[in-house]
Formats: C-alpha cells, sequence, structure tokens
C-alpha cells in the first residue's frame, strides 16, 4: 500500500497481515535495543492540525524505531498561521525531503485529498479528520482485542459494543468499519442526538440502553470521549444527565462479564463517560491500546514506505 487514508482501503487480508506485522514488531519495544534498520534513510513528517497526545508521540516513536527521520510539524507555529494552504504545505515538506506525511486535520476528507489529487508523491497517512476516520486507531484497537482474545487472525463471533459521542467519532466510524471486516458485532448505543442518522449501514445495531446492552454480554466495551469541542448546540442537558445514562459507572462495571475487556481510545473524561474505577479496573486495556500504537504504526509506515504489499 501506499497510503492509508481509510480502512476502506484495505481488504480482510491485507487488515489481518498488518496486524500480524504489527504483532511481530511489537516485540522490537521489548528489546534492549529499540531499533531496526528498514527505514533508513526515510523522513517522516508528523503535519498536525490539531492537538494530539497518543497518536502523535506514537507515530514518533514507530518511525524512530524503523531507523526514519522524523519532523514534527505544528499548524499553530508554522506558516499556516499566515494562511498557507494545505496543498502548498504539503508540498513545501515533499520539497524539503518528506517520504511520508502523517497528517491530522479538522477537516473531513483532507488526508484524502492530498493523496488523490497527486499533489505529493509522498505516502499520506490519516491521524485523524475531523468525524471521519482515524485508521490507525482501529487498528490498534483490533490488535488489542486480538490479544485479549488470543486470536491471531480474525475478530469472528466478537461482540464488541461502542458507547457515547457517536456522531463526532473518528474512531467509532474507522472501529466500525474494521469490526466488520474482520467478522466481529457491533452495537452502537447513546443518547439519540449523539447517534447519527443511517450509522447502522456502517454495520451495527443501534441500542438506546447501555443497560440493555450491557445485558447481552458483550466481549469488549469501547466507551468514547464526549467531544465537546466539535459540538454547537446543546446534545444533552447536563453533564451529569449524560453520565447517568451513558457513563461507564461502578454499577454498570458490576454487569460486566469477568472477560470483558474496557476500551476506551483516550483522553478520557473520567467522571463523564467513564469513572476512575472503570478506567482502573484490570478489565481495562487503555494502557495496551496506547502500547499497541508504537507497533501499530511501525507496520503501518512500514507498509506504506517499503513498497510492499501490506
Ligand atoms: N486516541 C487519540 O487519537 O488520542 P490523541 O488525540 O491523544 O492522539
Amino acid at each position: 500500500m501506499k497510503h492509508l487514508t481509510s480502512i476502506r482501503e484495505l481488504s480482510k487480508a491485507s487488515a489481518i497481515a498488518l496486524l500480524d506485522n504489527a504483532q511481530q514488531l511489537s516485540q522490537v519495544n521489548d528489546r534492549d535495543v529499540k531499533k531496526l534498520p528498514a527505514l533508513r534513510g526515510k523522513t517522516v513528517v508528523n503535519l498536525f492540525f490539531e492537538n494530539s497526545t497518543r497518536t502523535r508521540i506514537s507515530f514518533e516513536i514507530a518511525a524512530k524505531r524503523l531507523s526514519a527521520d522524523v519532523i514534527n510539524f505544528s499548524a499553530e507555529s508554522s506558516s499556516v498561521s499566515k494562511g498557507e494552504t494545505l496543498k502548498d504545505t504539503a508540498q513545501t515538506l515533499e520539497a524539503l525531503g518528506a517520504d511520508a506525511i502523517v497528517i491530522r486535520h479538522p477537516l473531513s476528507g483532507a488526508p484524502k485529498n492530498l493523496a488523490a489529487n497527486n499533489w505529493i508523491s509522498a505516502s499520506v497517512i490519516n491521524a485523524g479528520d475531523g468525524s471521519h476516520e482515524h485508521p490507525t486507531q482501529a487498528l490498534l484497537d483490533a490488535l488489542t482485542m486480538r490479544q485479549v482474545i488470543g486470536s491471531t487472525t480474525d475478530l469472528s463471533g466478537l461482540k464488541v459494543l461502542i458507547v457515547g459521542d457517536i456522531l463526532h467519532s473518528r474512531v467509532a466510524r474507522s472501529n466500525l468499519l474494521l469490526l466488520n471486516l474482520l467478522g466481529a458485532e457491533v452495537e452502537i448505543a447513546g443518547p439519540n442526538s449523539l447517534i447519527p442518522e443511517g450509522i447502522e449501514e456502517l454495520g451495527a445495531t443501534i441500542s438506546n440502553s447501555f443497560e440493555n446492552s450491557l445485558a447481552k454480554k458483550p466481549n469488549a466495551v469501547m466507551m468514547l470521549r464526549v467531544q465537546k469541542e466539535r459540538m454547537q448546540g446543546e446534545y444533552f442537558t447536563s453533564h451529569q444527565e449524560y453520565s447517568r445514562h451513558w457513563a461507564l459507572d461502578s454499577e454498570r462495571l458490576s454487569m460486566l462479564g469477568a472477560d470483558s475487556m474496557i476500551l476506551h481510545p483516550g483522553p478520557m473524561n473520567r467522571g463523564f463517560e467513564i469513572s476512575s474505577e472503570a478506567a482502573d479496573d484490570p478489565r481495562s486495556k487503555v494502557l495496551q491500546q496506547v502500547s499497541n500504537g508504537v507497533a501499530v504504526r511501525m507496520a503501518v509506515l512500514y507498509g506504506c514506505l517499503s513498497g510492499g504489499q501490506s
């Protein structure tokens, strides 16, 4: 693959190959010398127009572990603040030697535009675009689920419940696409105001009750952050009202099976969509997700820059 702007670009076989490569590459993180020469001589630019902790740092670590040079670009301190366009910015970065541009942008479709319009010949990797997609997040979530259930192939039959602000969530969209590709059964739950029309077409049943969904004994419960920064109006009456119906609190935690896993892409709003008790519960795989972010991004960078199949 040359680019990764959407999970739609992956077949089931190529998604599994990426997860297999990530699983293998994760072993590098346990070595004393955490380095492979695979991308020596390549330059990766992290072009972030929105804030990030996990994604930006894990792409940087991933590129460095593969011996690539890494440049971190922050839109705020760049000539973007003087009005330079995305096309001119990307072409400038390529003229400076970028082989891959990892882009996070508030506009849905910005990475696709960059890749499809042939403005640049560098690889384009989507690190989250608006409410559209976050493909490497879905891949690291799938890797975590595979590890927890001990699968080395797909996620056939796994019951996954995604809860919360689906409307603004690029994580939910990429997960819906990937989980369906890998054979999981997905239910989404949240207030009506935060369930986008037609989302079931991506392959999910919709629930209006967290308790009813928990009674079906999901294997994984993925809590989503309430994205207040993307909300123009009132989507629920109050923080307390939202938490009363949709937070993973101690009562709902007690309904979870002993072997269920709790996932959250981060950053977590503790006390809003998830209690500290749930976030720190032994069934919470939040930090395993973060660690898997490095391995998945190593596999994606290698796949895009090595000219191979996956
Ligand atoms: N999950 C995620 O995208 O986190 P960051 O915003 O910190 O990158």
